[in-house]
């Protein structure tokens, strides 16, 4: 099991002045974030899911000005635009240099990354999810795990219900995920066991906007990063990434439409069988039974039968996240999924 990232627990400001961080910053955030507490650090404020000219404009509008540090404090998208900033402040080359795994040399410019969501698990990942025209593509590498994740569950409070759900699903998708995969070793699996016990505890006092609620889902989307840095997604995120991409769904939400149908795949296989037992829950009930009482949405509210389809067929050839999978993936399978899904 490998963390790259110096994981801290604390208020933001308290835990920054710890830091004792020299030099000047950027800060990177959302729009409509406040700001004022920046001090001297030139902001830079993300839209939410950028495309990839939009981050090369970001790039545009930085180069030749020199950083000591970059602070992403936001969601997801937030801090794997920050990632990539912080990668171009290190390494030669253009933003499209660095799709796949492992294209970046050296490890990116000092990045404290600040979760404001919990979902992602962005704050200790290895991972940068872009989308270029209709489709997420993604770059992993090493160099992109922060230096410092810094987890203050004060900032998710009044998260929005939807967002809560669905980037609390996307948490727990990382979680099973990984969980399913063929690069597991024992400390992951134990990681995952206890993410998706955080999330069953902790998803409805987190919708209801509760502290202990909030930090437990904070905790639950921390391990699931962990997880998936160790050990990846799969199918799940194959599918969710192309149907994201082309229909701008958001990501949690798209993931959540297709992970019954996963774990329906995976019935049967011992290691979640096992996992079930310790838990004494049926995860792929127990996930029905949170999209039904909080209507959530299907993937028949997105696209018909005909378009499902072609996401299978398209999700198919992310070879990356198929062939990771503890069970041999066929098409026929992908295509199964998502008319389940429907
Ligand atoms: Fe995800």
């Amino acid at each position: 099991m490998i963390l790259r990232t110096e994981v801290l627990f604390g208020r933001l400001r308290e835990t920054l002045g710890r830091l004792g961080l020299e030099g000047r910053g950027l800060l990177c955030c959302r729009r409509g974030m406040d700001t004022g507490w920046a001090g001297g650090m030139e902001v830079l404020r993300i839209s939410p899911e950028p495309s990839l000219e939009e981050v090369e404009g970001y790039w545009e509008g930085l180069r030749g000005k020199e950083f000591d540090y970059v602070l992403a404090v936001g969601g997801g998208s937030v801090l794997d635009v920050a990632k990539v900033l912080a990668a171009l402040m290190e390494n030669p080359g253009r933003v499209r240099d660095f799709f796949g795994v492992e294209k970046i040399p050296r490890r990116m410019r000092r990045l404290i990354a600040v979760p404001t969501t919990h979902g992602t698990g962005s704050e200790v990942t290895k991972y940068s999810v872009i989308r270029v025209g209709e489709e997420k593509w993604s770059i992993v590498s090493e160099n992109l795990c922060p230096h410092v994740a810094i987890l203050d569950e004060e900032l998710m409070r009044g998260l929005p219900r939807e967002l809560t759900l669905q980037t609390s699903m996307d948490a727990l998708c990382h979680l099973v995920e990984a969980y399913l995969t063929r690069f597991c070793d024992p400390m992951v699996d134990l990681l995952c066991e206890q993410g998706i016990r955080l999330f069953l505890e902790g998803l409805e006092e987190a919708v209801e906007d509760r502290p202990e609620g909030r930090r437990k889902m904070m905790l639950c989307s921390l391990l699931g990063g962990i997880a998936i840095t160790n050990a990846q997604a799969s199918l799940v995120h194959a599918l969710s990434h192309v149907l994201g991409g082309k229909y701008r769904i958001p990501h949690g939400e798209a993931n959540s439409l297709f992970l019954p149908a996963f774990l329906e795949f995976y019935s049967g296989e011992r290691k979640l069988e096992e996992l079930e037992g310790r838990l004494g829950r049926r995860l792929r009930e127990e996930v029905e039974g949170i999209r039904e009482r909080h209507g959530m949405r299907r993937l028949s509210d997105f696209v018909g039968e005909k378009e499902a389809l072609e996401v299978a067929e398209r999700a198919y050839r992310n070879r990356r996240l198929v062939e990771g999978n503890l069970r041999r993936v066929e098409l026929e399978d992908l295509r199964r999924m998502v008319l389940r899904s429907l």
